[in-house]
């Protein structure tokens, strides 16, 4: 069973196609980071899941549960921390939770304030809201998401507004609900933190689903970069993989499945040449991300 399985999702709003013939399988207890720039699709997305926005066509299943059929009991079983969410100002961080978990019917002060710690803000707890800056805010409305201890957990660009101190906590904390067995869905365009937390990830644009599937298959252009007294014969190279050489540099590039370093540097060495320069290179996910946005585009 997956934590959510979309089949040929699509979403229309008038003759625009907001999700387009998207599907998506997400394992449970995985970090799954959707990426993906403005307007390209994702809120739209993680509405229809939570059976928020109705689709125009397709099935969604959350847990082994069709949303179309059963949205209560989907929603039960998620939380969601949405782009633009409510909280009162006028009641603090402790009567806000309780608030929400009084939808629930779970209305606990233990657990409240177990949520206040994991957020930091158990100090802060009787402090009305309208005095918390943005982040304490952000704080307080993923510790909302979280009150009815849902399996999976929807995170639409969570991290909007943390500070640096914040953003290592939000790690921390999804890091934590994975090993409590939950599932993490969390969009964002920031590609950096994608690749710091998740396992897995898909990259939507203009609707499509452009690429999902594991973050190390993603980084699937693997070079050994090599340079030699005196200059290799790069005949000698394309024994391990294609070969290029890079005049600017000096260096050899040699595509690689795998990390050959050591055994291309004692390969070098039997046949007289000097290694001057070793190195891995591996793309960073921006450059996956641009590149594969380049092929559709
Ligand atoms: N209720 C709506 N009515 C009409 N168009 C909509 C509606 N909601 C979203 N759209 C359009 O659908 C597209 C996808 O929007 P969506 O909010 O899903 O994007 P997103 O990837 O979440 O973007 P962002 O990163 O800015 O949050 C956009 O072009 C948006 O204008
Ligand atoms: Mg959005």
């Amino acid at each position: 069973m997956y934590a959510v399985e979309i089949e040929n999702l699509t979403k229309l709003y008038g003759e625009f196609k907001a999700v387009d013939s998207l599907s998506l399988a997400i394992e449970e207890k995985e970090i799954f980071g959707f990426l993906g720039p403005n307007g390209s699709g994702k809120s739209t997305t993680i509405n229809c899941i939570l059976g928020i926005a109705k689709p125009t066509s397709g099935r969604i299943e959350v847990c082994g549960i069709d949303v179309e059929k059963n949205p209560l009991k989907v929603r039960k079983i998620c939380g969601y921390l949405p782009e633009n969410y409510g909280l009162y100002g006028n009641l603090t961080a402790m009567q806000n939770l309780r608030y929400f978990s009084e939808f629930y019917g779970n209305f606990s002060k233990d657990r409240i304030f177990e949520l206040l710690e994991l957020v930091g803000l158990r100090d802060v707890a009787d402090k009305r809201v309208s005095e918390f800056s943005r982040g304490m805010r952000q704080r307080l409305a993923l510790a909302q998401a979280l009150i009815n201890d849902p399996q999976v957990v929807f995170l639409d660009e969570p991290t909007n507004g943390l500070d640096p101190a914040g953003i290592a906590d939000f790690r921390r904390i999804i890091k934590d609900l994975q090993k409590e067995g939950k599932t993490v869905f969390f969009s964002s365009h920031i590609l950096s933190e994608v690749k710091e937390v998740c396992s897995s990830i898909g990259i939507i644009y203009r609707g499509k689903l452009i690429k999902s599937g594991k973050i190390s298959d993603l980084n699937s252009e693997l070079f050994v970069e090599v340079q030699t007294e005196p200059k290799a014969d790069i005949d000698l190279l394309k024994k391990f993989g294609e070969v290029k050489y890079d005049e600017k540099t000096q260096n050899f590039l040699i595509k690689v499945e795998n990390d050959r370093r050591l055994e291309i540097s004692k390969y070098l060495f039997e046949n007289g040449y000097v290694v001057k320069e070793l190195h891995l290179r591996e793309p960073s996910l921006e450059e996956v991300y641009f590149n594969l946005l380049r092929e559709v585009i």
